[in-house]
């Protein structure tokens, strides 16, 4: 057997360890010693490879418009909001296409090759919408961006969204999106959600709600939402994004909700850089923290994913495409801290995202995509430890990304010339 790329020395997620050989752009062995000739060989030496990280929650066309037209001075969501409704107006598609590309430059350095991105369809121009169809297609060789049409001002509220929410998914916007708590009243946002599910249902399409972003113990939507996904039957095509009113709900009440989310197959979306930052700001001390019931809701058997969210916009100054980063938080704030709770995190933002965006060829078996991403850390928990290096980054079976190791220089007298902090194992794996 020969092969275009052959991968040498790695550790797989479970700990198995495995070469793996690649031909054609697919993986075809995945065996724990591989010989065999090949175009190009890299060795791994030992450390972890993953497939690439997924983001299944995004925001591209805000992303790196950090100080357009001036800063978010509240740091709250709502404020977040009205400024975006300010720069909306002065946003050219040239803009927002080259803000777009940096960030997928950027997604690629860091082994992020999918992402699935909300794109605001309340301006009646659809001049975001246009521009990241147009993205889309320039980068579809090395990231699969997959767009949801996202009503930002309200379905109901906002005029024109309902229809311009139709207009953008005839130009081929992926999913159907909705904010049902920033509509006029809850009566809204329910309606607003059958409307939705009913149009995702009519064209075949996956749903994906902005659902309760607000520290309201008395917010219903992920309720109404789980009810519309049994009542058209689309289990598995339906995602709930934030979900922190979760956070702030009567225990009884979650106990009670958390099965039907379950059974409805909707799946739930975290963003913990996000919620950790824009949650409980109405509250002195204590102070929520505003993450969803992230370990409830997969022990029910619920699939749950971490997204990004935002990178340098007006809801967010910070991030940096790095999906370890959004990991590490949300171990963080959800208290996850078993061995096992840890590689979950890691699959929060790889396997679990993937199953949202129903990517085809996600993996490391043998008939896979050969995507891939060589990190320098021996398993999930050091690479989320250390947000570790990615040392290659690859898709299709070709090197798209290369960072060099991280090493420290010592000058200590008796100490050792260099620290990798990827050296620093724990005695029990
Ligand atoms: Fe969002």
């Amino acid at each position: 057997m020969s092969f275009d790329l052959l991968l040498k020395n790695a550790v797989l997620p479970d700990g198995r360890p495995a070469d793996i050989g690649c031909a054609g752009g697919r993986i075809l062995a995945v065996e724990p010693r591989l010989e065999a000739e090949a175009g190009q060989v890299i060795d791994a030496g030992g450390r972890l490879v993953a497939p690439p990280f997924v983001d299944v929650h995004f925001h591209m066309d805000a992303t790196l418009s950090l100080g357009l037209p001036r800063l978010n001075q509240s740091g709250t969501l709502l404020e977040g909001i009205a400024l975006w409704g300010e720069l909306k107006p002065i946003l050219t598609q040239e803009a927002v296409i080259e803000r777009a590309l940096r960030y997928c430059d950027l997604a690629v350095s860091q082994g992020l090759l999918a992402i699935r991105s909300h794109v605001d369809v309340c301006d009646d121009r659809l001049l975001a919408v246009e521009a990241l169809l147009e993205v889309k297609a320039k980068v579809r060789d090395y990231i699969d961006l997959q767009l949801v049409a996202f009503p930002q001002d309200g379905y109901f509220r906002s005029p024109g969204a309902a229809a311009n929410l139709l207009r953008a998914l005839d130009l081929g916007v992926d999913v159907v999106g909705g904010i049902p708590h920033f509509e006029r009243t809850m009566a809204d946002g329910a309606a607003s959600l059958r409307a939705l599910c009913e149009i995702a249902a009519a064209r075949g399409l996956q749903v994906d709600i902005h659902c309760d972003e607000s520290d309201d113990p008395l917010s219903r939507h992920i309720e109404a939402l789980a009810y519309e996904t049994q009542r058209l039957g689309l289990h598995g095509r339906v995602a709930g994004s934030h979900l922190t009113s979760m956070h702030s709900m009567d225990n009884y009440y979650a106990a009670k909700l958390i099965p039907l989310i379950a059974e409805a197959g909707v799946h739930a979306i975290a963003n913990p850089l996000i919620n950790i930052t824009l949650q409980g700001r109405a509250d002195t001390y204590p102070k929520r923290r505003g993450q969803t019931r992230v370990p409830e809701l997969r022990a029910a058997g619920v699939n749950v994913a971490f997204g990004h969210d935002c990178v340098m916009d007006p809801w967010y100054s910070l991030g940096s495409g790095d999906m370890l980063d959004v990991a590490h938080m949300g171990l963080h704030v959800g208290q996850m801290t078993s061995r096992e709770a840890m590689r979950w995190c890691f699959e929060a933002v790889t396997t679990n995202p993937a199953r949202i965006m129903g990517l085809e060829g996600y993996g490391l078996a043998p008939g896979c995509n050969a995507d891939f991403v060589v990190l320098q850390a021996a398993d999930p928990i050091e690479a989320i430890r250390l947000k570790a290096a990615r040392l290659f980054v690859v898709r299709r079976g070709r090197v798209i990304a290369e960072s060099a190791p991280r090493l420290a220089r010592l000058a200590l007298p008796g100490r050792p010339a260099q620290v990798d902090a990827a050296a620093y194992a724990p005695a029990t794996a």
